[in-house]
């Protein structure tokens, strides 16, 4: 099985609205492991790097801000297949488009305030648990329950 790991980022809004463990639940609900978690102010320059990509876009001044109007928590998720699995968990970037049953789609009713960021392939995955992480912040280990989440 891939097994795969991936960066999200509790926005400010999840922190702001207390959504922290109600969102952290579904991750765990999911069976995906947690193996790294801090809380942080982030720095400009990290958010500018992370988002580098959005740079010029109408949106990006707005989000740089937003991405540092207050504290986040910065995650790392491991599964198989933990990317795609993740942003599928989250939906669709606009809270008023994602389906109902999803994080943007039940916690959510803006485009900026989307609760929560999941990096969205292998190469960005692996780029951001960079930016974000160092090595020995992330802990690799197996639970008792893995055998009953995951059969191959
Ligand atoms: P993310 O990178 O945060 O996981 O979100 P995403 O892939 O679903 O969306 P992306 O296109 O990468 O946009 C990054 C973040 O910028 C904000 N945004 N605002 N006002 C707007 O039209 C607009 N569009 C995007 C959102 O916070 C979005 O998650
Ligand atoms: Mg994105």
């Amino acid at each position: 099985m891939n097994v795969e790991r991936t960066l999200i980022i509790f926005k400010p809004d999840t922190l702001q609205r207390q959504l922290v463990g109600r969102i952290l639940a579904r991750f765990e609900d999911k069976g995906l492991r947690l193996v790294g978690l801090k809380l942080q102010q982030s720095a400009r320059s990290q958010v500018e790097r992370h988002y580098e990509v959005h740079k010029g876009k109408p949106f990006y001044d707005a989000l740089v801000g937003f991405m540092t109007s207050g504290p986040v928590i910065v995650a790392v998720l491991e599964g198989p297949q933990a990317i795609d699995v993740v942003r599928n968990l989250l939906g669709p970037t606009n809270g008023r488009k994602a389906p109902p049953g999803t994080i943007r789609g039940d916690f959510g009713l803006d485009v900026q305030y989307n609760l929560v960021h999941a990096s969205d392939g292998p190469d960005t995955a692996e780029k951001e648990i960079a930016l974000f992480f160092r090595l020995d912040e992330l802990v690799s280990y197996q639970r008792v329950t893995d055998r009953w989440i995951v059969s191959e």
